[in-house]
This record gives structure tokens, sequence and C-alpha cells, in this order.
């Protein structure tokens, strides 16, 4: 079995920027106190109508390719994570990628997990490089959620922003990655949806049951992955748990014991970018070269469905 570590990772925002005091200015009735102390969120950046889930994909895959030291050609397959692709059914955004990226015509499709989808994304991408299949894969994750929240709905608009990350997904030698998890529960899956029925399609959440959910199956989850790798909270370098809240990821962190200096965080600046969080902070600490070849990275991705799933990875 061949082991897979991050090549290279690139990622991509649009530029509109909504500060909490924006949703004020709108008529909305809530405040910038109300939202960075139930959410920890204080500006998300969203997609104008050119932009879309596969054009952010674009952008940072791009990156992460050159990031990579690879050219176009050397791409074996490419997998994006998205619940928000740019075609409601098809073709996928893999395939919109294949073609704007001008890679060879390699194995290409779409993976649903919601917010845990880089996770998924990841762990299916390590199969096909441990048995050989590919050498390096394109693995993307990316959502426009902001097109699916109702803008008059205070506990559900202030949480979301858009953004995508790339990274590319590479045999090595070294031990890359050495943990991976997957998890779900349906039966959880009307606490987070967007109901057939509603025009336009838009997000329903009971936010008080998914921070419930959420903590309550993502800390056996770590506390297994911790033991199966022999690592403690205390010997980790990095944890990145998906970007959904505040709150959650500072439970989360202080009931498995990983110290506060250890948790990488981008909600404040970008709000909850879905399947996107996670691979946009590792694009951001490769790019300020917080990562040391060696660093161990705990990885908690959680979302709709209801997913979740841990990564333990080496940096390379
Ligand atoms: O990837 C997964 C994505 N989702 C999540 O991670 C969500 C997890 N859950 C949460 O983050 C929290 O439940 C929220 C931040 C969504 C809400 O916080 P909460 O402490 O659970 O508040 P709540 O829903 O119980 O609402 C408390 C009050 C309500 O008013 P009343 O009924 O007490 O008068 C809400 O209407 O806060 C009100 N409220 C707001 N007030 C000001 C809800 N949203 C807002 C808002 N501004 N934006």
């Amino acid at each position: 079995m061949k082991s897979a570590g991050i090549r290279g990772a690139g990622y991509a925002i649009p530029s509109q920027k909504i500060s909490n005091d924006d949703f004020s200015k709108m008529g909305l009735e809530t405040s910038d106190e109300w939202i960075v102390a139930r959410t920890g969120i204080k500006t998300r950046y969203i997609a104008d109508e050119n932009t879309t889930s596969a054009t952010l994909a674009e952008a940072a895959a791009r990156k992460a390719i050159q990031n990579a030291g690879l050219t176009r050609t050397e791409i074996d397959m490419v997998i994006c994570a998205t619940t928000s692709p740019e075609y409601p059914l098809f073709p996928s955004n893999a395939c919109l990628l294949q073609h704007r990226l001008n890679l060879r015509q390699v194995p290409s499709f779409d993976l649903s997990a919601a917010c845990s989808g880089f996770s998924y994304a990841l762990t299916t991408g390590a199969q096909f490089i441990a048995t050989g299949a590919a050498k390096n894969i394109l693995v993307v994750a990316s959502d426009c959620l902001s097109k699916f929240v109702d803008w008059q709905d205070r506990s559900i608009c202030v949480l979301f922003g858009d953004g995508a990350g790339a990274i590319v997904l590479s045999e090595t030698a070294q031990p890359g990655l050495s943990y991976s998890r997957l998890y779900s529960d349906g039966g959880h899956g009307n606490i987070l949806c967007v109901p057939p029925d509603k025009t336009p399609p838009h997000i329903v959440m009971n936010g008080k049951a998914v921070f419930k959910v959420a903590v309550e199956n993502v800390i056996p989850a770590i506390e297994e992955a911790l033991s199966q790798t022999q690592i403690t909270g205390e010997s980790l370098t990095w944890f990145i748990p998906h970007q959904a809240n505040i709150r959650i990821i500072q439970m989360i962190a202080q009931k498995v014991g990983i110290p506060e200096e250890k948790v990488l965080l981008n909600i404040a600046e970008l709000g909850n970018t879905s399947a996107a969080s996670i691979p946009i902070a590792i694009a951001q600490a490769a790019e300020t070269g917080k990562f040391k070849p060696g660093d161990t990275i705990l990885m908690a991705g959680f979302g709709a469905g209801f997913t979740w799933g841990i990564n333990v990875l080496q940096w390379t």
C-alpha cells in the first residue's frame, strides 16, 4: 500500500466582503456583538452572480498545482467535494475543472458530503494512491452556500461564506496520511437540510440540534483517532476542525485536550465555508510557512447528512 501526502495547496475566496454590521444596515435585527459571541464570525465573503463554486475551485486548483510544482499533464484524477455545484445536476464541477484546467482525460467526479466533503474527498483520493491507480490527485472542496440562504433569516444568513480550497494529493515515500475514518448518521438528516419543497431552495437548520450532534459525535471520533495513532492533544502539531462555530471548535478542542494555540482558525474572517473550510486552512498555513515537514495534523470535518470524518496527516 502506497502512502499519500499533500504536495501543494491553494485557496480562493470571492471579493465581496460582508461584515456583521452590514446585516444590520440591510435591515436585519442582529448585531456584531450577537454574531461574534454566538459564532466567532466577524466577516464572510460572498460570490457575485458570475462567481460559482466551480470558478472558485478552478482558481484554488491552479494555485495548488503550481505550489505542488507539477504541470497539468501530471494530474491523474479530479475529486471535487461540493453540495453547491455550478450546474444543479450535471456536468459535475470536477468535469468543468478537467476541461477548464486543460487536464488529460482523467477520471473526474464530484462527491457530496456537505461540510465533511473534504474529509470524504481526501479519504477517497488516498485509496486510489494506496492501490497505485493514481499518483497525483487534485482534491478540491468548494461551496457557495450564500446562494442557498434566505437573506431574511438572521439565524442562517450570518453563518455562511463562500470559498474553495484545493490540494494535490500525491504518492509519497514519507508517512503522509496515517489515519482516515468516515462516519454518517442519516437519522439526523432533518436538522440541517435544503428541503425539496422550498422555492427557491434554501437551508433550514435547527442550530441547537446541529451543535449537539456535532459535539457528541466528533469528540469520540477524535478520541478514537488519537488512540489508534498513539498521539495526544499535546503531542500533535496542528488541529484543523471544520469552521462552523467557534464555540463548537473550542468545546471539542478542550474535551480532547488540544491546546488552543494548536487550533488553526479562519472562521472569524471567512465564516462557515462548508466543505472548503479545512483545505482553505491548510492552504493558508502552508502559504504562511506554518507547517514544517513531519508536523502531525489532525483534521475533523462534520456537517449535514449528518456526516463526519477524521484524518491524521504528517506534513511532507
Ligand atoms: O456546518 C454546520 C453548520 N451549522 C452549525 O454549525 C450551527 C451550529 N449551531 C450554532 O452555531 C448555533 O445554534 C447558532 C449560532 C446557529 C444559534 O445560536 P444559539 O445560541 O443556539 O441561539 P438560538 O438558535 O437558541 O437563538 C437564540 C435567540 C433566538 O431569539 P429568541 O427566540 O430567544 O427571542 C433567535 O431568534 O437568538 C436569536 N437569533 C439571533 N439574534 C440576533 C438567531 N439568530 C440571530 C442573529 N442575531 N443573527
